[in-house]
């Protein structure tokens, strides 16, 4: 049977570009650590799930699933990660390079600093590791704030405009326990350019898979 096999996307900027926000030891083991741990692992766990389906052990195939959708949910969450980061020195961390999602921003929030003050605390709020997102709702198409824990991926139809890692991995290693300054730097490397793509629908992510017979 076969199954799609997915890889590591590689960054879209070389390891210590995020500096000062995010040290490049820090993006080196997130990125070709654990960003490759959950890839590795979503692969074993979809070859498993096929092979126990193609014997006829749906049991073990459903054994499957949480890793699945655990490991899953990692690669999907980092993907969209790295592409919403961008240098501090780069167009497109400026938010002038996302006219129509500021505008709506403000339209939410009342002011960009206030939304930016909501989602800060949101992401500080977050009990253990799981990950903040912007959202773009598929019905109603206005912005939410999601805080989800874990590996949760943002619901199916909605639209994550961009999101911020609150895993310890994602900032320990440099700010230990100042969680609050990890969230104060990283607007400086938010890739807005990015996120007004994913806003207007212009962009489609990709999460890479390569076909593959197993
Ligand atoms: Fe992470």
């Amino acid at each position: 049977m076969s199954v799609n096999i997915y890889a590591l996307p590689p960054l879209p900027y070389p390891y210590d570009a995020l500096e000062p926000s995010i040290s490049k030891q820090i993006m080196e083991l997130h990125h070709t650590k654990h960003h490759q741990a959950y890839v590795t692992n979503l692969n074993k766990a979809l070859e498993a799930s096929s092979n126990a389906l193609a014997q006829g052990k749906l049991q073990d195939s459903a054994a499957q699933l949480s890793a699945i959708r655990f490991n899953g949910g990692g690669h999907i969450n980092h993907s969209l990660f790295w592409e919403n980061l961008a240098p501090s020195s780069s167009p497109d961390s400026s938010i002038a390079a996302a006219p129509k999602l500021i505008g709506a921003i403000k339209s939410t929030w009342g002011s960009l600093e206030k939304f930016q003050e909501v989602f800060g605390a949101a992401l500080l709020g977050i009990q253990g590791s799981g990950w903040g997102w912007l959202v773009k709702e598929a019905v109603t198409g206005q912005l939410r704030i999601v805080t989800l824990a874990n590996q949760e991926a943002v619901v199916v139809g909605d639209t994550p405009l961009f999101g911020v890692d609150m895993w310890e991995h994602a900032y320990y290693l440099q700010y230990l326990n100042g969680k609050a300054a990890y969230v104060d730097n990283i607007w400086k490397v938010i890739n807005w350019k990015t996120a007004e793509a994913r806003y207007v629908g212009s962009r489609e992510d990709a999460f890479r898979a390569l076909k593959a017979h197993i």
